[in-house]
């Protein structure tokens, strides 16, 4: 469910007309929708409350700082992968307590800044980076609080390029070497292996996954117990899939059935780090028409966002829903089926100014013949959109927005030039 409707055919973000946005603000624009983003972090914190879980919100998904803030003020925790996220967790506000440390390549900086906010536990991926955080642990004479990341060497589930838990990915400690791993650690002065904690890949559209997943995950903490480690945690990642399409994801209660009785039968405290169920469809992106244009047998709507603002078509072939803003009434308002036949329509390509054959939001897109000047959203967009955004073509970056009810505010204001050259001027 999201708050983003048509009224009198005129798009609203909770109780706040586009137009009025993209009119204040300008385009390219990304409008997020406060209630839409409480209401996923609350059903995610309810479906598996039996677990008492740490619901922790993957920064990577949508840094803002005011979205973390959120987060923060909500009872979330995060999931940071890098310095500069866990700097952003802290900044919203986030204990380190309430933060766990992925990634894969972590630098030793990065494990001393770690260390030094207290994290809860660091998501470790193979045994060199073990060794290296005990380094460094050591070199602080502290005792780092580790989680082994596991591959569970699952069937593909989700696009190549996303798919974390299929054997021979970069990702975590092949299942069959976990337990030689662990063993080399115990009673290892510096080093506290206390959580198992695994990712599957992102958007996953099924709950089987997690099923086999987390089966497995009992598995080896019984065994990890067996060797000494006192394993709290289970922290079984995020991917939960959203509606792109049309309704094509499972609720949080179907995740919470599969992933609860393991927790149960673990002992452990659940973990999670869901980031694009919370954020995904509690944004979108705002553009306005530039130009339209036949060329090669095809028509072409080019607008004034690109592929520096959502990179996700492009680099994965992914379908995210486009309509017009203000749509006339030869169209439904809203189609149900977007990828059907839509009445009014013609197939359209509908591209961003940057120079590439690649920079496009949508291709062969039923959609009106639109008019320079008109707005056109991009619904999904509020997970991996702004985050993977860049300055490719010396662009600059959109401007968010946050809708609460009938009011909205900055929370990023748009870049200006000046902004693109600051980190070389000084260099001149
Ligand atoms: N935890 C770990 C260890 C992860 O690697 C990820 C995502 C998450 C949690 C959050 O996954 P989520 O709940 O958001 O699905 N850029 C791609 C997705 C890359 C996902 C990377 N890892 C996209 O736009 O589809």
């Amino acid at each position: 469910m999201d708050h983003f409707h048509y009224r009198n055919r005129v798009l609203y973000c909770e109780d706040v007309a586009i137009p009025e946005l993209a009119n204040q603000y300008g385009t390219p624009l990304f409008v997020y929708s406060q209630a839409t983003l409480l209401h996923h972090l609350t059903q995610l914190q309810q479906a598996f409350a039996p677990a008492d879980p740490i619901v922790c919100y993957s920064v990577k998904t949508n840094g803002n700082l005011s979205i973390c803030k959120l987060m923060a003020g909500n009872g979330a925790g995060f999931d940071v992968t890098s310095g500069g996220e866990l700097y952003r967790a802290l900044r919203a506000g986030a204990k380190g307590d309430h933060i766990v440390f992925a990634g894969v390549g972590k630098t030793d900086e990065e494990m001393r800044y770690g260390l030094n906010s207290n994290v809860l536990m660091f998501n470790v991926e193979s045994e060199a980076e073990l060794f290296a955080l005990g380094e460094v642990a050591k070199s602080m004479d502290r005792r780092a609080p580790v989680a082994l990341r596991v591959n569970p060497a699952l069937p593909p589930k989700t696009h190549v390029k996303t798919d974390t838990s299929v054997k021979g990915t970069k990702f975590g400690l092949d299942i069959d070497s976990v337990l030689e791993v662990a063993q080399k650690v115990v009673g290892h002065p510096h080093l506290e292996i206390i959580g198992l904690h695994m990712h599957l890949g992102s958007p996953i559209l099924s709950a089987q996954p997690y099923r086999e997943g987390a089966e497995k995950g009992v598995h080896l903490i019984e065994k990890l117990r067996q060797q000494g480690h006192a394993i709290r945690f289970l922290n079984m990642g995020g991917g939960f899939g959203i509606h792109y399409r049309k309704q094509e994801a499972l609720p949080a209660q179907a995740f919470a059935e599969v992933i609860l009785p393991a927790v149960k039968a673990s002992g452990c405290r659940l973990v999670l780090e869901p980031g694009r169920f919370i954020v995904g469809n509690a944004g979108v992106l705002i553009s306005r028409v530039l130009y339209t244009k036949e060329s090669g047998g095809r028509r072409f709507i080019i607008q004034d966002a690109g592929m520096n603002d959502l990179i996700r078509p492009t680099l994965y072939d992914s379908f995210h829903r486009i309509w017009p803003v203000v749509p006339d009434d030869s169209v439904p308002v809203m189609p149900d089926d977007f990828e059907a036949p839509i009445v009014g329509t013609v197939y359209q390509d509908v591209v961003g100014p940057v120079c590439e054959s690649g920079d496009f939001l949508a291709k062969e897109r039923a959609l009106p013949l639109m008019k320079r000047g008109e707005l056109l959203c991009t619904f999904s967009a509020g997970a991996y959109g702004m985050a993977m955004s860049s300055n490719y073509n010396s662009r600059l970056r959109a401007a968010e927005v946050l809708v609460t009810g009938d009011t909205h505010r900055l929370i990023r204001r748009r870049e200006t030039f000046s902004d693109l050259v600051a980190a070389e001027e000084a260099c001149i």
